[in-house]
């Protein structure tokens, strides 16, 4: 084989910037992976639709069979968002042998363990770095940067929209409501986004980084949530006069067995390092047993930023096809994989 080819199930934000990623980086890819990658078919919702990205009017579709059920397809990349829409999608793509990678932590912090063993019974890849901390490659450094350690405590910043909202305030007095129709607009917040500023979206982040950090599977309902609505100028700027800022944080930490994870609006002193990550951009101190305290910090969302993780996946899926090893090296924890030779 020659290339692959790739039904990109979403053309919002993130489907955007994955499709400018592909065609901009082409001969990169093609150097690191050794295979052409394109993109054959694309879900949308609406086909009529103004878009930012032109070009590509003929490969859209409202009917997601003609990704699933498209032999030539090899891999799904399901940018769209949802859970209920979306999981049967993923399954059946699994079950027709194609590979899959996510931006939805929606659906992977609930129903992770469900889509990776299914994905192991076929043979197939599930790779979903964009689904926490947008460009900053957190999920990967866990599962194998850190697989000599034993992680201890995970805390930092994981909602782009609202350190966007609570930097603004910070340092301009914006009004709270103003500045998040902003970041509705810079792409950042989720369709909903009361499920950024009520905490929800950062406590799903927290659970995925707990279930890969901690090695053991963490539910989304065990991660205490507080969000920032109810956070006023005021609260910031008396914050401020005592040396702190209020960031949206999510904490993880473990204690022999004991886990713990939460998220909540924190006064964090401003010589923390965390005090001074602003606007989108998120940051997570993850501290090992042996490594000690460890920083990683970039953009928390947006267009190219999230999409270099979609991207970044699919060269590894890719590269994983090239050599025949899909479905082994799975970037989770869930369940052992039966060696052909123990079934017999
Ligand atoms: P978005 O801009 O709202 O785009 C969603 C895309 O999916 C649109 O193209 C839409 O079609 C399509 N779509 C939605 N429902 C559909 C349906 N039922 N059938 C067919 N197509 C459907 O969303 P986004 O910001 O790119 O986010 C996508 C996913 O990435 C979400 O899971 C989100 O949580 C995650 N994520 C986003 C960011 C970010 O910075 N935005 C960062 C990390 C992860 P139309 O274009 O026709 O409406
Ligand atoms: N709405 C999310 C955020 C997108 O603002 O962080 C990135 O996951």
């Amino acid at each position: 084989r020659k290339s692959v080819n790739v039904g990109l199930m979403g053309f919002g934000t993130v489907g955007t910037g994955v499709v400018r990623i592909v065609s901009a980086h082409q001969e990169d890819l093609f150097k690191q992976t050794g295979l052409r990658i394109g993109i054959h078919k694309i879900l949308v919702k609406n086909k009529e639709k103004k878009r930012s990205l032109t070009g590509y009017e003929q490969l859209l579709t409202t009917n997601a069979d003609e990704i699933i059920y498209d032999p030539e397809i090899d891999i799904v990349i399901e940018v769209m968002g949802g859970v209920e829409q979306t999981k049967p999608l993923i399954l059946a793509a699994i079950q027709q042998g194609k590979h899959v990678i996510t931006a939805n932590k929606d659906l992977m912090a609930v129903y992770g363990a469900e889509i990776l063993n299914a994905a192991q019974e076929n043979n197939c890849d599930v790779f979903y770095e964009a689904s926490v901390a947008g460009g900053i490659p957190i999920l990967r450094a866990l599962v194998e940067s850190f697989s000599s350690d034993r992680i201890t405590k995970m805390m930092g910043i994981v909602n782009g929209t609202t350190n966007y909202i609570l930097s603004k305030m910070s340092r301009e007095g914006a009004d709270y409501h103003q500045v998040l129709k902003e970041a509705q607009k810079l792409g950042y917040a989720e369709a909903d986004p009361t499920s950024d500023v009520e905490g929800l979206d950062a406590a799903r982040k927290m659970a995925i980084l707990s279930t890969l950090g901690f090695r053991v599977p963490v539910n989304l309902d065990e991660v205490d949530v507080k969000g920032i609505s109810h956070i006023s100028r005021e609260d910031i700027a008396y914050g401020k006069k005592l040396g702190y800022e209020i960031k949206l944080l999510g904490l993880a930490q473990r204690d022999d067995d004991e886990i713990e994870v939460s998220v909540e609006p924190t006064l964090v002193h401003k010589s923390h390092p965390l005090a001074s990550v602003n606007g989108v951009f998120n940051a997570v101190c993850v501290h090992g047993e042996a490594v000690g305290e460890t920083m990683f910090y970039g953009p928390g969302a947006g267009e190219l930023p999230t999409a270099t993780a979609v991207v970044s996946d699919l060269v590894t899926v890719v590269k994983n096809m090239k050599l025949g090893v899909n479905g082994r090296g799975m970037v989770a924890p869930y369940k052992e994989k039966k060696l052909k030779t123990d079934d017999k």
